[in-house]
């Protein structure tokens, strides 16, 4: 068998949402949980990726240990799986810098991400922070100073991963050498999950309306206000149509990810099901799937959140484990260089 090594990482900006969940983290779990003999899993709170737009400290040291009893209490468990705060490998800065090096500005320039948080600030680069446009090539760094074969993310991130491979590849041919490895992207299955409040829209951690999400961490009651709320249409009927009905087809798309045991094979055969249903029992049924996947996880959150002593210990030996995985790929990297 030959060698996997799995990266991916998430910023600690906030309790992750179902869309994190569904789009990314159960991903995570599943991999973890099915992993050959021969496969590591390394995953981050990428803190430094958050500081790219300002963050207030106390805020921030509180969102990382909130993160990181998520991470494990949706079932990442640190002795199959590396789990650490990204700031506390100094390596990833490291790498990122002679990375830097060698990253086109025009190539970053053009990055979608960059583009769409820049558009709005078109006449004032004196706002625009340099650490915002290098965000890729940090990114880069994360993932080839682990020598990751594979990196799980969702759609938007193809380009970046995109990115990595040619920094990888570039900087091999170089400096004639094979210190990098260019890592496969795997695109998450699951669909994007659009906000509950404005479909047309992802659900995201930083969505003005706390209506638009629901939390890994909100109470069944809560669940079923946000699920209640959520809009849809005054079309008759259930019908799987993302074009016209994006509300409701937002809600089957829930639906149908959450129950993971789902005796449908398809949105439109869940929907079918539905059909002579109202919006009313769509609706319940919808809170009733998310309340039951989510419940085991809030409570293993709520204990978790407590035990400052044991996440600090994880946090510790992950950060320990990253350190030794990264200092493999530094030093080759900075003997191709001559540092
Ligand atoms: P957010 O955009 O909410 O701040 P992040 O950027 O930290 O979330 O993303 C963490 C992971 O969750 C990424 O892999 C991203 O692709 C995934 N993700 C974020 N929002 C969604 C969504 N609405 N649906 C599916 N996946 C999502
Ligand atoms: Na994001």
């Amino acid at each position: 068998h030959t060698r996997k090594t799995i990266f991916s990482g998430i910023q600690p900006t906030g309790v992750p949402h179902l869309g994190n969940y569904l789009g990314a983290l159960r991903q995570w779990v599943d991999v973890q949980d099915n992993a050959a003999p021969n496969t590591t899993m390394i995953y981050s709170l990428v803190d430094l990726h958050a500081i790219t737009v300002r963050q207030d400290p106390k805020q921030l040291r509180q969102w990382k240990k909130e993160s990181l009893s998520m991470l494990l209490a949706i079932g990442l468990d640190p002795n199959k799986s590396t789990i650490f705060h990204q700031s506390d490998v100094p390596a990833h800065s490291e790498l990122m810098w002679i990375l830097s090096c060698q990253a086109s500005t025009g190539y970053l320039g053009r990055m979608t991400q960059w583009k769409d948080k820049t558009a709005n600030e078109k006449d004032s680069s004196e706002k625009l922070k340099l650490g915002l446009f290098s965000y890729p090539v940090l990114q880069a760094a994360d993932v080839l100073v682990h020598r990751a074969t594979h990196v799980p993310v969702g759609h938007d991130q193809a380009q970046h991963l995109e990115f990595a491979r040619e920094v990888a590849n570039g900087f091999n041919h170089t400096f004639g050498t094979d210190a990098l490895i260019p890592p496969e992207t795997l695109i998450s299955p699951a669909k994007r999950v659009m906000s509950l409040t404005d479909p047309l829209a992802k659900m995201s951690k930083s969505h003005p309306n706390p209506k638009s999400r629901i939390l890994l961490t909100d109470s069944e009651e809560v669940i079923r206000s946000k699920v209640k709320a959520a809009v849809t249409d005054s079309i008759d009927g259930i019908t799987y149509d993302p074009e016209r009905r994006p509300g409701v087809s937002n809600l089957i798309d829930i639906l149908y990810h959450t129950d993971s045991r789902s005796a449908y094979s398809s949105q439109e055969e869940s929907a079918k099901d539905l059909a002579g249903r109202s919006m009313r029992a769509l609706k319940e049924r919808v809170a009733d799937t998310v309340e039951s996947t989510v419940k085991r996880i809030r409570a293993s959150y709520e204990d978790l959140l407590h035990d400052e002593f044991y996440l600090d210990r994880v946090a510790a030996e992950g950060a320990e484990k990253a350190a030794k995985s990264a200092a493999v790929t530094m030093k080759a990297v900075k003997n191709a260089v001559g540092l």
